[in-house]
């Protein structure tokens, strides 16, 4: 019963439809890897024995066949026990069919899984000329993705904008633009960049932030006066000196045309080689490194072949020159020498008995006895 069902259920993981979505250009696009939802997936089984799993879990997302991700596509997850997020603005450039590869690793029981995220980047479906960027101070980049979190800061920023037709342009963490890593303490934050757009001119309020006197007093770094932001989550607040606006309703001045020369270059004159340069005397430098040292080492060979060829005495020749008895004895100290160090080896047993002395004191004491 239990291996039809098993049967069953891989089946069904195998013919799993792939997730599809869509996205249109210039608007964020957020897909929240839930841990929840793969959880299933690992252990169908446990759901029947009532038994529950919390496992961590780590995400690797490409683009189908290549070794990363879309370039407008960024993946953010911060611990193994934390849901992964797939975010990024597309551009005009990137419409078409985005084939993304999830590999899910268990990493309790290192088993993966794998799912495939379509996304269909279509044209842009609202025109945002009117867009600004905000720094929230205090928050991540993973804390600010999930829907309901971005709904209040849209909130907030509605109120500044006067507006309610507002849409996220794009999230960005300020170590992605050039932000430090901050301490791992609580109270400190990477920082977050949100840029939004709208159809609505800005708010009389956020005009404000182009003006001169705005630039001043945040340069001055003292008190600010112009800041008319609310925010009902403390978390959420955004730092007024760094919000930007950008206003995309004015057509952008073409860039002025490069000026056209004649096309012929003025002339240069009659080209004159270089004169090639001067003789170089070589033969003092090869006699001193190739003739010096083969003279060097032709003398020491000469030397030592006379050495060695004609001042050597030879063993037959000293032995013919030695008297017999010298000889004789300069035998016997040299066999003394070594039984006395094969004794000192600690192998006495193997050392030859002591003859020639003993025999003569024997005889002595045997003359002795007679008489
Ligand atoms: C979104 O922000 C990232 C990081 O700053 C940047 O690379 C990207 O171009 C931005 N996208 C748009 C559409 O502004």
């Amino acid at each position: 019963m239990l291996i039809v069902f098993a049967v069953f259920t891989a089946g069904f993981l195998l013919v799993r439809a792939d997730i599809i979505t869509e996205a249109p250009v210039g608007q964020l696009f957020v897909y929240e890897l839930h841990r929840e939802v793969f959880q299933r997936e690992f252990e169908p089984f446990h759901k029947v024995f009532g038994q529950v799993y919390n496992d961590p879990m780590v995400f690797k997302c490409n683009k189908e066949r290549f070794p990363d991700l879309p370039r407008w596509l960024r993946f953010t997850q911060r611990d193994a026990y934390d849901n992964g997020f797939l975010y990024g603005t597309p551009l005009p450039r990137d419409q078409g069919r985005n084939i993304i590869e999830i590999f899910v690793i268990n990493k309790r029981n290192y088993e993966t899984f794998k799912e495939r995220l379509v996304i269909n980047v279509g044209p842009a479906v609202k025109q945002m000329p009117y867009q600004a960027e905000f720094f929230i101070e205090l928050r991540e980049i993973e804390k600010v993705l999930p829907a309901a979190v971005q709904a209040e800061i849209k909130l907030d920023i509605q109120n500044l904008w006067r507006t309610s037709r507002l849409e996220f342009v794009n999230i960005t963490s300020a170590l992605d633009r050039g932000g430090r890593v901050p301490l791992p303490l609580p109270g400190y934050f990477e920082g977050v960049y949100v840029k939004l757009g709208s159809d609505q001119p800005f708010s009389p309020c956020m005009l404000r932030l182009e003006t001169a006197e705005h630039q001043r007093e945040c340069a001055s770094g003292g008190k600010i006066s112009g800041d008319c932001s609310r925010c009902t989550n403390p978390i959420n607040c955004i730092t007024w000196c760094k919000s930007t606006l950008f206003d995309l309703s004015k057509p952008v001045p073409p860039a002025p045309l490069p000026t056209v020369g004649s096309g012929v270059l003025a002339w240069g004159g009659e080209f004159s080689p270089p004169e090639s340069p001067p003789d170089r005397d070589f033969f003092p430098d090869y006699i001193v490194t190739v003739i010096v040292p083969l003279a060097l080492v032709l003398i020491l060979c000469l030397i030592l072949s006379y050495i060695m060829c004609c001042r050597r005495e030879g063993v037959l020749k000293r032995n013919a020159k030695t008297p017999d008895l010298q000889l004789y004895h300069h035998h016997t100290i040299q066999g003394d020498a070594s039984e006395l160090r094969r004794m000192a080896g600690g192998d006495r047993r193997t050392a030859d008995r002591p003859r020639q002395c003993l025999q003569p004191l024997l005889m002595a004491e045997q003359a002795m006895a007679e008489s």
